[in-house]
């Protein structure tokens, strides 16, 4: 399966902001002054608890507004996801089902094609921090493109399904995190244990040898 990692550079270049030269650092990284000289403050979070500071040297708007349009574009995109992931895991389950009814491999080859699409489209589209902001005529784009795909692909299996004699695939309710979880057989539990005892052993490893190793590149001054 291929994944998107983080694209935030490649969706920033799509957008408005990229088109006018405005850098990741002009939004996320202030310079601050606090042993004479400037330097810089590499935590990248949201840069909305300090509009002052981020925004408003280059725009003449009230943050109220600037916060309404960033939120209206977060919504937009949140709508289109949803839309996106439930048509997308439908196709997963549809096609099982065609495929468990004996559905040949040619015939599953062009079903397999498109989720690999719809996924492609949805996963680039959500897997970086702040997309709905960055470009968010290229998210909603790309999303109802997974959207588009997935319908076709449903579509498609609607018609192998007839064909099999099946009427209706039951969906299991994964309608939270937790029963999602449980359908998936996730130990949570025991995961959580697994992580607590790498975060106590293997990472505070980590973390002293870079620390004694000076591996550490930037240093946090507040
Ligand atoms: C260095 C200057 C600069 C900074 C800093 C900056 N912007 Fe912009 N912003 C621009 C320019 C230039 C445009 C394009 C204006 C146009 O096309 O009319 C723009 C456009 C926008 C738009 C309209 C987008 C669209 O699709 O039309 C929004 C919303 C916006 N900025 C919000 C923000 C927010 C929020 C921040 C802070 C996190 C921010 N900007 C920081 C220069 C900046
Ligand atoms: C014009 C300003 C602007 C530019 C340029 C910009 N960002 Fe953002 N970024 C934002 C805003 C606004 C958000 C949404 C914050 C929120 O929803 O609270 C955000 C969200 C994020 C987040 C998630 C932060 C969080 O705590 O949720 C990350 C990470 C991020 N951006 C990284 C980047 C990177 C990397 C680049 C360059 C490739 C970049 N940003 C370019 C304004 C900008």
């Amino acid at each position: 399966m291929i994944k998107a990692q983080h694209p935030r550079y490649e969706l920033w270049k799509e957008g408005v902001h990229a088109e006018h030269s405005v850098s990741c650092a002009d939004c996320h990284i202030p310079y601050m002054s606090k042993v004479g000289f400037k330097l810089t403050d590499h935590q990248i979070n949201s840069p909305i608890a300090k509009m002052n500071r981020f925004c408003q040297n280059c725009h003449r708007q009230i943050e109220a507004e600037l916060i309404r349009s960033i939120a209206s574009n977060q919504d937009k995109v949140h709508q289109l996801k949803m839309t996106a992931e439930d048509n997308i895991v439908k196709a997963h389950f549809e096609a099982k089902a065609a495929w468990d009814a004996g559905a040949t491999i040619e015939e599953i080859a062009p079903v397999q094609k498109l989720i690999h699409h719809a996924q492609w489209r949805w996963d680039y589209a959500t897997a970086s921090h702040g997309a709905a902001f960055h470009a968010p005529q290229e998210v909603l784009s790309l999303l109802s493109r997974a959207i588009q795909k997935g319908t076709d692909d449903r579509c498609l299996l609607t018609g192998i399904l007839v064909e099999k004699g099946i009427k209706n695939v039951p969906m299991p309710d994964i309608s939270t995190k937790e029963k999602d979880q449980e359908y998936l057989g996730m130990d949570m539990e025991a995961m959580k244990v697994a992580k607590q005892k790498f975060l106590n052993e293997v990472f505070l490893e980590w973390d002293k040898k870079a620390v004694k190793e000076k591996l550490y590149m930037v240093r946090k001054y507040h």
